[in-house]
């Protein structure tokens, strides 16, 4: 094993070795573009990190609020017979929040119903069957029976969970008239309607949120090839 002090006859002997090395023995000072290219890069680091650890604290850290209190003791939630909806629906009963489920089939809304009640007693709930892919006049007499189970209520939260794809993949050019005219009614009509219909009796009270389930799909992969409509109606 050998040992190297730095002593000056060291450093000397270094100094005249790199004086003849055939390489540049020290750097050129740092263009201005290099620079701001690194503190870019920094930037683009803190902030990716701070959105990151951001969503760590709202997913698992942060403690939930007082949705009644904060917004209104009523929600409403459209598609609330399956799924992610009925999910929504038992989690807003819990946290003391009256219900308005929304969905097509009366039977399923009564057995949510039945399943919410269980898990909640206190809770009140309502129930509206249209179906969302309805157009014209059905569609508009579908949102004013939600307004209208509203009327004289608290509403604080509207969740907009209902939503249509295509049966399997297919490209744009291949998905059939029906099919993709309902994926929009659904997801973009029918969730504007009900909005339309709930904002305002939020609005006469000052408070109120509205939650649009969205989709990975508008946002994972650019255009989420063979899913377009699907996509763009989510994004
Ligand atoms: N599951 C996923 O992997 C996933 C991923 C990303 C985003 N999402 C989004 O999350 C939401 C819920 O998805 P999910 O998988 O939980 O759905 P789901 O299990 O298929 O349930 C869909 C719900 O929407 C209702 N619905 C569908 N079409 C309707 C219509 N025309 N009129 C009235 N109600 C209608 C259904 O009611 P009835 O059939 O009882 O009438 C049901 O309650 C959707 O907006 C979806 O785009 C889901």
């Amino acid at each position: 094993m050998s040992l190297l002090l730095s002593t000056p006859e060291v450093d000397k002997m270094i100094l005249v070795a790199a004086a003849g090395a055939p390489w540049p023995t020290s750097l050129p000072p740092s263009p201005v573009w290099f620079a701001l290219l690194v503190a870019l890069g920094l930037w683009v680091v803190v902030q990716s990190a701070a959105t990151f650890l951001a969503w760590l604290h709202r997913a698992f850290l942060r403690p939930g609020r007082d949705l009644a209190g904060r917004y209104g003791t009523w929600a409403v939630v459209t598609g609330a017979t399956d799924g992610i909806g009925r999910a929504v629906a038992l989690e807003l009963a819990g946290r003391g929040l009256h219900l308005v489920l929304v969905g097509r089939s009366p039977d399923k809304l009564a057995r949510v119903g039945k399943e919410v009640l269980a898990a909640a007693p206190s809770c009140k709930v309502r129930s509206v069957s249209f179906d969302l892919a309805a157009t014209g006049d059905d569609a508009r007499r579908g949102a004013a029976r939600v307004a209208a189970a509203l009327e004289g209520r608290d509403v604080g939260v509207l969740v907009n969970n209902a939503g249509a794809t295509y049966p399997c993949a297919a490209y744009f050019h291949e998905v059939a008239d029906p099919v993709w005219e309902a994926v929009v009614r659904v997801n973009v009509e029918a969730a504007t309607r009900i909005t339309r219909a709930v904002v305002p009796l939020m609005a006469a009270r000052g408070r109120g949120a509205v939650v649009n389930v969205g989709s990975g799909s508008s946002v994972v992969v650019p255009a989420f090839p063979l899913y377009a409509v699907y996509a763009a109606s989510k994004a």
